[in-house]
């Protein structure tokens, strides 16, 4: 896919149609993923992939607001690994990169894909770090669910000439 097409029409897709994701699939996404640009070049992430119903099903329990996760294939929790790279603020601008990336390929993929905040939410962050049992040093970020598009959602021209300053302020 053509790297504007994928920018500039990709949007949050919340209704999937149950079907399956191919492990070649979430490979790519998570390529993708870690081709993101760090600060250092650290790469001071992990993911966790859950393709699994029940998996998906105990996600939706622990996150309330991730109904969306019923009809997907798939979700990929993306998580900053403070044990690689100690600033906070980092770590968000390096996942944040990961992320997008995960959503273009999953647009690129012919799938619907979607943020779902987990950081700084601590009820949530609190059950996705119960729920997978993850260790002390990961920072779960956020959840991205993903799936076969079951609505149609049309890109949307947000370029405001206003938020854009040349040379000075
Ligand atoms: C930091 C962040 C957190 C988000 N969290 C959620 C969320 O918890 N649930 C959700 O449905 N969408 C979430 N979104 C998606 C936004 O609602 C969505 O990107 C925005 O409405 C613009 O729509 P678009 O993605 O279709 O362009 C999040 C996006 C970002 C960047």
């Amino acid at each position: 896919m053509e790297t504007f097409e994928a920018i500039f029409n990709r949007r949050s897709i919340r209704k999937y149609n149950n079907q399956k994701i191919s492990n070649e699939q979430i490979k790519k996404m998570l390529e993708a993923a870690m081709a993101a640009p760090s600060a250092m070049n650290l790469q001071a992430w992990q993911f966790l992939v859950a393709d699994e119903r029940s998996v998906i099903e105990s996600i939706v329990k622990a996150v309330p607001h991730a109904e969306m996760l019923k009809g997907a294939g798939a979700a990929i929790l993306v998580c900053a690994d403070e044990s690689v790279e100690k600033s906070i603020t980092y770590n968000m601008q390096n996942t944040a990169a990961a992320i997008q990336n995960i959503l273009l390929a999953a647009h690129a993929l012919g799938l619907g894909a979607c943020w779902i905040a987990v950081h700084p939410l601590e009820d949530v962050e609190k059950n996705v770090r119960q729920l997978f049992n993850l260790p002390d040093t990961i920072l779960p970020v956020a959840i991205i669910s993903i799936g076969y598009p079951g609505e149609d959602l049309k890109g949307e021209d947000r370029y405001i000439a206003e938020k854009v300053h040349f040379n000075k302020w």
